[in-house]
């Protein structure tokens, strides 16, 4: 017998996903480079498909049908170049890697590129979702080449969620656009997370109230618009006790969010294409300054008094506030992700749909959301939109919502609570929507200091003024 697909590297994911293969009846090669894994999922699993153990990788390729494919599912960086080492002297031309690991767009492109050479395809590809995701169906954003997709495509799209019989699969575009756009999806799961995070931490605030009670509250939000897997799971995290004190969970747990580094690749790469994605740069910032203990401790001792205390008026219409306020600011860090995707097609020459990207991230993946369906619309209906925020629906949720996220972001300010990502949101939508910036004023300093010169509202041109001299312009 010979298998359709192999998996190397069988911690979880890969475990999960070649049972998920299996399961829609793919034979599948599966290796690790402990045998015990292996033996492991074939003892523990082996009912549920045909799998074909190989204890070598000389074995496991051997195994396969040609064009071969094999999946690499090891940690990113180093273990997955070893095991690009060992697989490609024994594949031919035409056979295809997958790689399903978190890795840096740039490692893929240079890696295709190597593989490439060697007449091989290499499909860095993105899977969302987690463990029960890999297993149940996840979101697959494969990249590498069309020809690769020929082959993979099937398998990928018959393993993913679906939703409305649609398979969240579908080919990204060459090289890296896989893992790119599987980047900025983290990037967007660490806006959407701390955007919840301070609608919790406000309510709790506002309201005096038990994270039970808000658990309640995201409940109820999540058979709204807001509807999505991250505010589902909010609830459940919120209502949850600690059994060995007895409290609420969340008031257990250490105050440091830890990061993988996917968020702050996602705002090193838009750093690069000067797209401002304030939304999710603030998220993992707010990740960083949680880590700052010692900062943290001195600031805490030396301003204990500087917020107001917190008088919520009506508790209904400040919960409704803050959930406009949550809806508006999520709004703006997708269309700054869906930016930054973009902009990231346009440079390395990807040809992305945005609105194919929107349509597998329905289901599957961490950040499946009800919402995801309106953006794909939004950019099917008009692919070359300015920005998301000004597609019909986006514009009236927006506009309907800024009253209540001025209120809330400036009573959060008044008391004293931490709001970066609502504020910066709010920020940024004022700054998109204004008449004049201030901009002006930097290219006037830029101007005097250096004579880095300026362009006029009235008048092509580059000028500079001889601010040192005679204060007279001139066209340099
Ligand atoms: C997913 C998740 C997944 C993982 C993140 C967590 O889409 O299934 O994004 O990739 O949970 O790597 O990232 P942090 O550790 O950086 O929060």
């Amino acid at each position: 017998a010979t298998a359709q697909i192999g998996v190397t590297g069988l911690a979880v994911m890969g475990r999960n996903l070649a049972r998920n293969l299996a399961r829609n009846g793919f034979t599948v090669a599966v290796h690790n480079r402990s045998p015990e894994r292996t033996r492991s999922l074939v003892d523990e699993h082996g009912d549920e498909g045909r799998f074909l153990p190989a204890e070598s990788m000389a074995d496991f390729v051997a195994a396969l049908e040609r064009p071969r494919a094999v999946i690499v599912m090891v940690k990113a960086g180093g273990p997955t170049d070893a095991v690009i080492d060992e697989l490609v002297p024994l594949l031919d031309s035409g056979d295809i890697v997958v790689d399903c690991g978190n890795a840096h767009f740039a490692d893929t492109r240079r890696r295709e590129e190597a593989l490439r050479s060697h007449g091989l395809h290499f499909v860095g590809t993105g899977v969302s979702g987690g463990e029960e995701g890999a297993l149940h169906g996840p979101s697959i954003m494969p990249g590498g080449s069309a020809e690769s997709y020929r082959k993979l495509g099937p398998i990928f799209e018959k393993i993913a969620a679906q939703v409305d019989g649609v398979p969240c699969c579908r080919h990204i575009g060459p090289d890296g656009a896989g893992h790119f756009v599987k980047m900025v999806h983290n990037g967007i799961e660490y806006a959407d997370m701390q955007l919840i995070a301070e609608a919790y931490d406000l309510l709790r605030a506002g309201l005096s109230a038990e994270p039970a009670e808000i658990a309640e509250i995201f409940r109820g939000w999540n058979s709204g618009e807001l509807e999505s897997f991250l505010i589902e799971i909010t609830a459940d995290v919120l209502a949850h006790t600690d059994a060995a004190t007895g409290r609420a969970f969340v008031d257990v747990v250490l105050d440091r969010a830890e990061q993988k580094g996917t968020g702050r690749w996602t705002v090193q790469s838009a750093l690069d294409l000067g797209i401002p994605i304030t939304g999710i740069a603030e998220a993992t910032f707010a990740r960083s300054l949680s880590g700052h203990a010692d900062q943290r401790a001195a600031a805490r001792r030396a301003f204990p008094d500087a917020g107001e205390r917190w008088q919520v008026g009506d508790r209904e219409t400040f919960v409704e506030d803050v959930r406009r306020a949550l809806l508006a600011s999520k709004i703006v860090a997708y269309a700054q992700g869906f930016d930054h995707i973009r902009a990231g097609s346009r440079e390395y020459d990807w040809g992305i749909d945005l609105g194919g990207t929107a349509t597998i991230w329905r289901g599957g993946c961490i950040i499946r959301a009800r919402f995801l369906d309106r953006i794909r619309q939004a950019y099917d209906e008009q692919p070359e939109l300015p920005t998301l925020l000004v597609a019909p629906w986006f514009a009236d949720t927006v506009d309907d919502g800024v009253p209540s996220w001025r209120r809330v972001v400036a009573d959060a300010a008044r008391a004293g609570v931490p709001a970066p990502a609502f504020a910066s949101s709010l920020a940024y939508f004022d700054a998109l929507r204004a008449e004049r910036l201030p901009a002006a004023l930097i290219q006037g300093l830029r101007d005097n200091f250096g004579a880095h010169t300026y362009h006029r509202v009235d008048r092509d041109g580059t000028f500079h003024t001889r601010w040192a001299a005679d204060r007279t312009e001139v066209q340099p």
